[in-house]
Order: C-alpha cells, then structure tokens, then sequence
C-alpha cells in the first residue's frame, strides 16, 4: 500500500501566474497533446499575485523611433549595478517583443496611443519610453489572456488550491513533488519527468509589502531544503511608493505619466544632486527608496498619526483628473478606498515597500536549475520571480519583471517539454522520500499547545522590515539573524496547529509557509551580512561602496544543517560592457 497516493504528469508546473501559464502555453503551442501538464497553484488559478502587476511589461517595439535591443539590455545592466548577467539580459530583450505581440494576437486590450498602435510609457532607469500597458491593471489582463489562451489546448489539468509542500531531488535529477489537495486534505506524490518552479516571491517577509499574503517564499524555501542553491537572496527591493498605511503599490506608472515626489516643504527633492538630478522621479527604484527614506530619517517627510510610518507625497494634481481616470484608474480607486484620499485632488502619502526579490532559485540563461558546481539539476527548470538568472542582478528596474516571467515561461516551457518528450518514462523517487515527506507535513499536526504560526511571522516580519529594510549595518543585520535563529528554534520545537482536521486546514498551511518565510530569510539575512559591501537594493551604512574588486560576484546560499547555509560565489557574465560609475 503505497503511503502517498501517485499522480503523474509529464511536466509539472509548480505556480499559476504569468511565467507558470506561459510555459504550459508554450508546452502545447510546441507539443500539444503529446505533452500532458499539471498546473498546481495553492490558490485559485486567476488569483495568483501576478494579477497584482500594474504598471506595464518592458519592450523595445519602435527601434524607428530611437529604442533598441542595447538600450534596453544596457538600462538593465546599469540598473542592475552590474550584477546582472549579460548574456540573459540580451536573451531578455531579444524575446520581449514578440512577447508582447503574441499577447496582442490572444486578445490583450494594450492601450493605445493617438495613432493606433500600442502605447508606451516611461519607468525608472529606462532611456525611452517602454513599459507596454494596459491601463494600470496590466497584469490582470495579461493573466486574463493567457488563461483564455490556455482554455484552446488539451491535455492539461489545473489543481486549484493544492498546496506544494517540497519537492523531490535525487542523484541530481528532479523526481517530482508532494502537494496537499487543501480540498480532501491529502498529501500527495506527483511524478512528472520535468518540473518548473514558478511559484513567485517572497514579499511576504514583510509586514509592509505590496504582496499578497499568499506570496510566502514557498518555491525558494522548497529549493533550499532539497539541496538546491539560492543566487544574490540578499538583494530584496523596496518599491518607492506603497500606499501609507497599507503597503499596496501605487504604480511606477504614476510617475511615468509625469507624477512628483515631494517632502514637507513642497521640494522635489528627487532632483537634488545627491539624487537624481537628470531623471528624477524615474530613476531606478533603489536611488528613489533611498532619497525617500533620506527625506523621512531626516525630519523632512511626514508621520502617519495612526501607525507612526513616515512618508512623503506623491502628487499627481497637475495631471488633471481624465488622465488620471485614463491612465491610472487603479491607482485613484486604490487611493481614494484604502487612503481616503482623491490623487484628483491631493497628493498620496508613499513610501518604500518590500516588492520584490531580484535573487531566487541558481539557474542558467535558460532557466535550468543549477546545482552549487554550475551542472544542471536534470529535469528541472524555475521560471518567473523565483529564478534568477540573473536578468535583474542587484537592483530590477520597473516593467522588467512581467517581462521576464513571460520569456522565462516561454524558455522553460519548450526546454521542459523536450527534455520529457525525450525520456520514456519518469524517475521513479525511493519509498523513503515519501515517508520522510508524510513524517514532515503531518509532524506538524501532533503538538497540542505551543506558540502559534502567526506569532512567529509577526515577529519574523517586524525583524525583517526594521533591520533588513533599505538601509541596513552589520549590527542591525546580526541582531536580525539572531531573532531569525531564535524563532527558527521556537518554530521547530514549540509551533502549535491548532486545528487538527484534514480538509481545508489552512492553519497547517501557514504553519508550513511560516517555515518557508524562515528559511528564506535566513538565507537572505546571511548573505547580506556577508556581502561587505553596497550595491544597487542592498545598501549597508558601514560600506556605503560598491567594491567590484571583491564584490563583483553572486552569493549562492546552499542549505548546510538544520539552522546553517553555507556560502558560495558564481562569476558574473560580463560579456558587453564593464561596470562604471552609476548616474542619473
Ligand atoms: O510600479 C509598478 O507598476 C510595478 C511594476 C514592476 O514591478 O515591474
């Protein structure tokens, strides 16, 4: 009798959004039929957080009208300080604008411009106009489409609410993974001969984020536990304008339609020298958080009475309300519920929140998942925020991530569907895998008092947002791995579930994720406080310099003992320009 009950799939996709749903396209664009896929999501397919995604998807459409492929691959590598690896950055730019065709082929309402042809508006750390969009709900729609999209082929199965537990690695070859049906409260063991991690971020770290409370670093978390090397966790972005008190994302796309940041005394002071003097507003979101938070530590923002955050404005009255309601309806409507406050006509309180994570799963330009030696882990793939690649090095510019989750889909999705097509039949996992993986998930079940899941994380998170926030120092960092260890500790030996029932028991569920948020934040808080140094989103007070000299490479932290990660470095790929001075 076996333990876990199996199911079996060619390819596995762990993850609905926009990278997770591009590759199963690309699988049945390629393969059809022959290729049979499984699409897990722990929630409801359209409600992965790609949905969220507002402001647009980078592209170069119109070379006639000065962009370019080295334009957009060199605003990247600048924006990235230099951490980006070039030769997935010029793959990047390469595949994006047929991305965006195929999207408008499939039904994408982009928006336009007077002429008829799809709209391009300016974001941060970009030398032209190139953030493609609909509105201020571009991810809602490219969702949208790619699901219809996927709706035309067979062979396909989607599990809702399954929630992924771990995944299977053995002698180097991906083996499958092990999932919870939330629904009949099974684990169960999914043998597939190809997997694709898709399964998002981790801004879930924070209390101040512009995520969704499901985005808890699961597809790092599973990665580091099977052995499998995370790249640059270190490097975590703060988008400049979430909504105070909230955290919700006031779209870069505001101040690409031509939106201000001012302090208390009415100054943009985003065109101070010490800022930005050339692209103000719009430059790279790393030199805007820190300006900000520079206005606030310094006496010159405000104070939101009823949490105590500081921020500062974002005024966008000068862009008078039809373009407001053309451009950015999303952004008034998200203002005027969750602020009270018309952008129409008052300025909206903002400042930095937790958006993004440029590190993620050690992979290749072609998305295949790498072991610490660079050999790949056969069979397996990452795709979306959860690899790196790396496209985005130590900083992401704006409108580059949509972007990258729909050619890293696309990559993945033909890579996968070859290598199963090739193999006859799926490896097969050893019977103790499966029971370590029961021991483990219903383990959690069996403590009838202790602390609970939501305590531990509220404490992660307070840690993480006060000494791993835009500015950070060895001390601070130190202090936040000892409340890591410490709550590690209290979550291995006194984390309590309540309920005990099998069906829907999503307080099991946010016991496991409060383990995943713990092993990612141990990674990501060890690496920055080895990296001596500062560099595009992580930025240390004690070494306020970039150091190419010692610096110039990729953390990778590999998982080494049950509260240990050990450290090792990966070359960058320089292969078009050195890295200088960075201006704006
Ligand atoms: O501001 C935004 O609309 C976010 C875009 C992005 O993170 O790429």
């Amino acid at each position: 009798m076996p333990l876990v009950e199996t199911i079996e799939h060619d390819v596995v996709i762990v993850g609905s959004g926009i990278a997770g749903l591009r590759a199963a396209i690309e699988i049945k664009r390629k393969y059809g039929d022959r290729v049979s896929v499984g699409l897990l999501s722990k929630i409801h397919l359209m409600r992965s957080h790609s949905v969220s995604a507002e402001g647009g998807t980078a592209a170069v459409l119109y070379p006639e009208e000065g962009d370019s492929f080295a334009l957009h691959a060199w605003d990247t590598v600048k924006g990235s300080d230099f951490l980006a690896d070039q030769d997935a950055v010029w793959l990047f730019v390469k595949l994006m604008p047929e991305e965006i065709r195929l999207l408008e082929h499939w039904g994408l309402p982009w928006s336009r411009r007077p002429d008829g042809r799809i709209a391009q508006r300016p974001f941060g750390g970009h030398s032209h106009p190139r953030a493609t969009f609909a509105a201020d709900k571009t991810g809602f729609f490219e969702m949208q489409t790619l699901y219809n999209k996927l709706l035309e082929y067979d062979n396909w199965e989607r599990y809702d609410e399954w929630f992924v537990t771990n995944i299977a690695v053995e002698e180097g070859t991906f083996k499958g993974l092990y999932a919870i049906n939330m629904r009949d409260g099974k684990l169960y063991y999914f043998k597939a001969k190809a997997g694709i991690i898709a399964a998002g971020g981790g801004g879930r770290l924070y209390n101040f984020t512009t995520y969704a409370h499901t985005v808890t670093g699961d597809g790092y978390a599973m990665a580091l536990r099977a052995g499998v090397p995370l790249k640059d966790p270190e490097f975590i972005q703060f988008h400049p304008t979430g909504l105070v008190p909230s955290g919700i994302l006031i779209t870069e796309g505001a101040r690409g339609e031509g939106g201000y940041l001012l302090n208390n005394k009415g100054e943009r002071f985003m065109l101070r020298k010490d800022c930005a003097p050339t692209k103000g507003e719009l430059a790279p979101r790393d030199i805007v958080s820190r300006c900000e938070m520079k206005e606030i530590l310094e006496g010159r923002g405000f104070v939101d009475p009823v949490s105590g955050l500081g921020y500062v404005l974002l005024d966008l009255r000068h862009l008078g309300e039809e373009k407001i309601n053309e451009r950015l309806p999303a952004v008034r409507e998200i203002a005027i519920r969750y602020a009270g406050i018309d952008p129409v006509e008052e300025p909206i309180p903002v400042r930095p929140v937790a958006h993004y994570t440029m590190g993620g799963i050690h992979t290749d330009k072609y998305y295949r998942v790498l072991d610490e030696q660079g050999r790949w882990i056969r069979g397996l793939f990452a795709a979306g925020e959860v690899a790196a690649a790396s496209v985005h090095g130590a900083n992401r510019l704006g409108s580059n991530s949509t972007a990258e989750c729909l050619t890293s889909g696309r990559i993945t999705g033909i890579l996968a569907a070859e290598y199963a097509a090739r193999l006859r039949d799926a490896p097969t996992v050893s019977p103790e895998r499966h029971q370590k993986e029961e021991d483990w998930v219903w383990g959690w079940l069996k403590r009838e008092s202790g602390v609970s899941a939501y305590e531990i994380r509220n404490r992660l998170r307070k840690t993480m947002g006060e000494d791993f926030y835009v500015f950070r120092t060895g001390d601070g960092m130190k202090r936040a791995l000892s409340t890591i260890l410490e709550l590690r500790k209290l979550a291995r030996e006194k984390m309590y579930v309540e309920d005990k029932s099998r069906i829907y028991n999503t307080d099991l569920q946010a016991a496991i994720e409060t383990i995943n948020l713990l092993d990612v934040a141990l990674a990501a808080v060890s690496a920055g406080l080895n990296r001596t140094e500062s560099r595009g989103a992580h930025y240390r007070l004690d070494y306020p310099k970039r150091d190419d000299e010692n610096w110039l490479k990729h953390s990778l932290i590999i998982r080494s003992g049950e509260d240990e990660v050990r450290i090792a470095y990966w070359p960058v790929t320089i292969n078009t320009w050195k890295p200088v001075e960075r201006k704006y």
